[in-house]
């Protein structure tokens, strides 16, 4: 049995099923049961009344449409994947879908952005074809991952790992509440975002779309993006409904290729994967996606010990759950667990998947209907979905109100306001991981060597998700995407015109093509020889101060080209604002913050995470440095150091779970300029019953210091947040030593029960 459910779950699950087995036939009919949540498995919807009212006189047909999500290539002019331009809507294909069919979501642009009057258009023109009350809204999702990046006015902010270089979660709660605003004013209520996924295989396409490597990051941001995006009430108008995704064990694909098994074995599971899901339930998240590859063996979209066991019952999440890219005919096609598209509805739909994202036909709804009438799947299950769609809509305001609101509610559209945001979030992404001989900030008046590709193209810094899928359209990922770095770096410096003057900074661009999903699928992490080269040589012929620049999806294996350069800046994909980020900050406008929220590797075969097990950090000799990072997780520094002078633990011998780990760090900014330092907590079990890591991040916070300023930071760890998954799968704490580390300063303390 995967995951252990205790006795009381266990007897709460057999009244669950109980209530959820009578309630549909009872509560339907009567539409006035009110049903009792059942513990460890809430069950009621505030909105219980109305979905109720709204589900009795439903069909089997109108049922099975909810559950159906349409791509909206499939409603519109033109073939799938090949719209005719400029996008518009097919009457005939959307009353089929929409009065026929009665499908519940729709998702998607049709291949690239655009503007909010089309976007208005689209979503008017769908609840227009639905006619009047009492009809249900269509729930309508996008990807708006780093901004409303579908929307040619919605700004492209930095990709979320370029947000987690901040590790500021008031900074990520703002970035998603402005994403929210744009999106809902598109009249699109749904984002699937956050991704959750602990990026833990450096290898994958999408680790720029995750808050990097650490648990504790990924829980802290992820969970500020959901408040973020939904606020405390998903009705409001400037508030959309955030996604889960991808549950679970999509981030660490064994061949790091995407979507293909990861084996990860339950203990870390609930150590690294699960906790920020958890916390993103216990945020209010209204929906969930579900991992598109399989799990030891198993396609999650057909595990119900996941989508069900775990999910559902050990967790209480109670929205909604919808596929991934038409992954219910991957079940058969690509993971071959089902014979047909019908037994992998069947699966899917019993396992916990309660829409389905098609996208482009009617098979999910044709089989799941004909599998509700042969009694394959029961009509309790179909209502269960159901309800939980019904509940999403409601709880976003839908079934009140599906139009767009005006623009007039929508003021702060292209504001400064927002372009202030999204220049603090770009300067904030920046990483300065080298400074040697203080080279940078650049003086005034230097006259700048530049190389590489991304100086004149916007494609790198914004990312895959941005005005298209991939990122990489010559035409749409080139509107209104600003100014090269060229000419921002033009308008603050002079530009070298031939390669006599070698004396001047040199400043090389190494940017990752963006992409994302199976086509960023790498068969080395390192960067490109030819680009080594290429660098190298213009090294050698440069005898100035020499500045590299990254600007990329995920680690790329740098093969020894850092040391060559005096300084090294870093940033994963800082969005539309990240040019201008970078010559403020080359000028010395700012002084960079931002740190790694992964671990960088030095070598192809040494990927390994900051928490690492001390057996990977033996090296050949039976010495402990083997572990030896390009750049290591947590560092980034700024133009001047900021000291950190005294780190005190409050008290050395901790007793009971309701203790409290104290400490004091003091820092001191020996800076002209205000910094911004991040302090990271880490804590290291000395002996434990699973072998502990070298050591946990514990707690984190970013703080401003002034120039020159002295200041005491104060942190108050709960040791119940010091456990960890112990070898009956439960979370414990065990007498003994601990170790807190606070950059050098390394802390024993001791813990008893
Ligand atoms: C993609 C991605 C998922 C995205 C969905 C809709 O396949 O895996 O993250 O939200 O399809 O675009």
């Amino acid at each position: 049995m995967l995951f252990s459910i205790s006795a009381i779950r266990l007897r709460g699950v057999v009244l669950y099923t109980l209530l959820m087995g009578v309630l549909p036939m009872v509560g339907w009919a009567q539409g006035n049961v009110q049903p009792r949540p059942v513990p460890g498995y809430p069950l009621a919807s505030p909105y219980d009344q109305r979905i109720r009212a709204l589900m009795a006189p439903m069909s089997l047909e109108q049922k099975v449409g909810q559950m159906t999500q349409l791509n909206l290539d499939a409603v519109s002019v033109g073939a799938v994947y090949q719209l005719q331009e400029p996008h518009r809507l097919d009457s005939a294909k959307l009353h089929e879908a929409l009065r026929v069919r009665q499908v519940g979501s729709i998702l998607n642009c049709g291949g690239h952005a655009y503007d909010l009057q089309h976007w208005r258009e689209i979503i008017s023109e769908v609840h227009a074809v639905q006619g009047p009350a009492p009809s249900i809204p269509v729930l309508y999702g996008i990807d708006a991952i780093h901004g409303a990046n579908y929307v040619l006015e919605g700004l492209l902010f930095p990709q979320p790992l370029a947000q987690a270089a901040s590790f500021d979660a008031e900074l990520v709660r703002r970035v998603a509440e402005a994403t929210a605003y744009t999106t809902r004013a598109s009249g699109v209520p749904w984002n699937f975002s956050p991704v959750l996924d602990v990026a833990r295989q450096p290898l994958w396409s999408r680790v720029f779309e995750t808050y990097g490597e650490d648990p504790l990051v990924v829980t802290r941001l992820g969970s500020a993006c959901i408040q973020g995006y939904q606020g405390s009430n998903p009705a409001g108008m400037h508030r959309v409904a955030a996604t889960l995704k991808h549950f679970l064990g999509y981030s660490m694909p064994w061949t790091g290729k995407d979507r293909t098994p990861a084996y990860i074995p339950e203990r870390l599971l609930r150590e690294i994967f699960l906790p920020p899901f958890k916390a993103g339930i216990e945020a209010g998240a209204l929906t969930l996606m579900v991992n598109s590859g399989e799990l030891n063996g198993i396609p999650v979209h057909a595990d119900a010990q996941i989508l069900t066991g775990l999910l559902r019952k050990e967790l209480g999440f109670q929205g909604l759950v919808v596929s991934d890219w038409e992954d219910i005919l991957k079940l058969v096609t690509v993971h071959r667990v089902a014979e047909d598209y019908r037994d992998a509805t069947r699966m899917a739909v019993m396992a916990g998947v309660d829409m389905a994202m098609v996208p482009n036909d009617y098979r999910f709804t044709d089989a799941l209907l004909d599998l509700a009438r042969s009694g394959e799947v029961p009509v309790s299950r179909l209502d269960e979905a159901v309800y939980r769609i019904l509940h999403v809509k409601f709880s976003l305001g839908l079934m009140d109100r599906a139009e767009p609101y005006s623009m007039s509610e929508y003021p702060l559209i292209l504001s400064d306001s927002l372009r202030l945001l999204q220049r603090e979030a770009a300067r904030r992404s920046w990483v300065l991981l080298r400074n040697r001989g203080a080279v940078l900030p650049l003086k005034a008046g230097s006259s700048l060597h530049l190389q590489g590709q991304a100086l004149d193209d916007p494609y790198a810094w914004n990312g895959s998700w941005s005005r298209t899928w991939q990122g990489v359209d010559t035409l749409w990922d080139r509107k209104n995407a600003g100014p090269s770095l060229r000419d921002v770096l033009g308008n603050r410096f002079s530009l070298a015109s031939t390669s006599s003057d070698t004396k001047g900074p040199l400043v090389v661009v190494l940017a990752e093509k963006p992409s994302t999903e199976k086509p960023g699928d790498l068969g080395d992490l390192s960067i490109p020889s030819e680009d080594i080269e290429t660098a190298r040589r213009w090294c050698r012929t440069h005898s100035g101060p020499k500045i590299l620049v990254l600007v990329q999806n995920r680690p790329r294996i740098l093969n020894g080209l850092d040391t060559l350069f005096d300084a090294v800046l870093l940033a994963n994909q800082p969005g539309a604002a990240g040019v201008q980020a970078l010559a403020d900050l080359l000028a010395g406008d700012y002084s960079p913050s931002g740190k790694l929220p992964y671990t960088y590797p030095a070598q192809p075969h040494s990927l390994l995470t900051y928490d690492h097990k001390w057996t990977e950090r033996l090296d050949p000799s039976f010495g402990m440095e083997a572990f030896r990072p390009a750049f290591a997780f947590g560092e980034g520094q700024g133009f001047w150091p900021v000291r950190y002078e005294k780190v005190r633990l409050i008290d050395t011998l901790l007793r009971g779970m309701d203790a409290v780990l104290r400490l004091e760090v003091s820092l001191h900014n020996t800076g002209p300029q205000s910094q911004r330092e991040t302090v990271l907590v880490m804590v290291g079990d000395s002996v434990a019953s699973v072998t502990p890591s070298f050591r946990r991040l514990r707690d984190f916070r970013s703080v401003e210091l002034g120039p020159g300023e002295r200041r005491q930071v104060q942190f108050l760890i709960p040791v119940r947040d010091l456990r960890f998954v112990g070898k009956d799968m439960e979370y414990v704490l065990e007498k003994g030593w601990l170790n807190a580390t606070v950059q050098s300063f390394n802390l024993p303390f001791r813990w008893e029960p």
